[in-house]
């Protein structure tokens, strides 16, 4: 297990392993992974360490790598299947509370509530003014949405509630009764997204084709009223093209969860007051990080013990 989990989380795989546990929480290099991995038959880990072939070569003895994410661009996938090691992620058990987190990035994004709460910190709240952080209305707005999968219609059907207008560009369309649960959805080319949205989020996962979704041509064709959040992975967004925009108020205002480089991130973003930021806890919620780790635990208990892992990724 490369990072510290629910001690009860660590007891359950002790029923069935001989575990080695890091509760101290060492974020180790990658050599230190290599050796640390060497001689497992699996591996419990967290999109904070990087999977690559080194690792994978380094680890003859290895049979799975249980990710406790739904995402998993941190993992060589072909690099594992082509070594006979299984891959498993934690999809759906997060869906609902990530997408509950987007609403909150974004309804605080547009309606400036942490650059109003840093304000009134600071003492400078005097007296009332017609406009004081004005933002945008969130209710009766377009929201784009760029990623519709689990968690993009997540987020969706939620909108129904502020009688919003949902569009949305995916890599293909999604099926009919998914776009009617998602307050009627109705797909769009990317560019028609970037033209038309007053909100758009991003929930589609990171690859080498979603690298810089969003880069300093997408941001010109926004409208200037427009927020943006991510809560999806670094690297979607190019965060330099995103500080120049959010300086000259190119768009109105973003809402971050995730960076590229995390946990190290662009410092000019601190220097801006139109950005809500959150140290990636989209899916932090008590009960949704112990179903996630419990998740990984089944995947683990069962690609060990001659099963089929519930999340297997790739077939080896
Ligand atoms: C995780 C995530 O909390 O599931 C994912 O892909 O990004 C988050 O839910 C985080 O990556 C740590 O596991």
């Amino acid at each position: 297990m490369t990072r510290a989990i629910f001690p009860d989380v660590i007891e359950r795989l002790a029923q069935h392993f001989e575990v080695e546990s890091n509760q101290d929480d060492c974020v180790f290099t990658a050599d230190e992974l290599t050796q640390k991995m060497r001689d497992m038959d699996g591996v419990f880990t967290t999109p904070s360490e990087r999977i690559s072939v080194q690792e994978i070569a380094a680890s003859p003895t290895l049979k799975a790598i249980c990710n406790m994410a739904v995402g998993y661009n941190n993992i060589d996938v072909d690099a594992a299947t082509r070594a006979g090691i299984m891959v498993t992620n934690t999809p759906d058990v997060l869906n609902e509370t990530t997408a509950d987190f987007a609403w909150a990035l974004l309804l605080a994004t547009a309606r400036r509530v942490t650059e109003s709460g840093h304000w009134l910190r600071a003492g400078k709240w005097q007296k009332w003014r017609y406009d004081t952080f004005l933002g945008a209305d969130v209710h009766g707005a377009t929201l784009g949405l760029i990623g519709m999968g689990r968690i993009g219609q997540a987020i969706a059907h939620r909108s129904i509630g502020f009688d919003m207008r949902v569009i949305y560009h995916n890599r293909s369309r999604v099926a009919d009764h998914l776009e009617v649960r998602a307050n009627n959805a109705q797909y769009v080319s990317k560019e028609d997204l970037l033209r038309t949205a007053d909100h758009i989020v991003l929930a589609l996962p990171y690859s080498p084709q979603s690298h810089h979704t969003i880069g300093a041509a997408e941001l010109a064709m926004m409208k200037t009223t427009a927020t943006l959040v991510n809560i999806a992975r670094g690297g979607i967004v190019d965060d330099a093209a995103l500080i120049v925009a959010l300086r000259a108020n190119r768009i109105a205002a973003a809402g971050l969860d995730v960076f590229e480089n995390e946990p190290a991130f662009d410092p000019a973003f601190l220097t801006l007051p139109n950005v809500v930021l959150t140290p990636h806890i989209g899916s932090a919620s008590e009960s949704t990080r112990r179903a996630m780790a419990n998740r990984a635990a089944d995947n683990l208990i069962a690609a060990l013990t001659g099963g089929t892992p519930p999340n297997i990724l790739n077939k080896v």
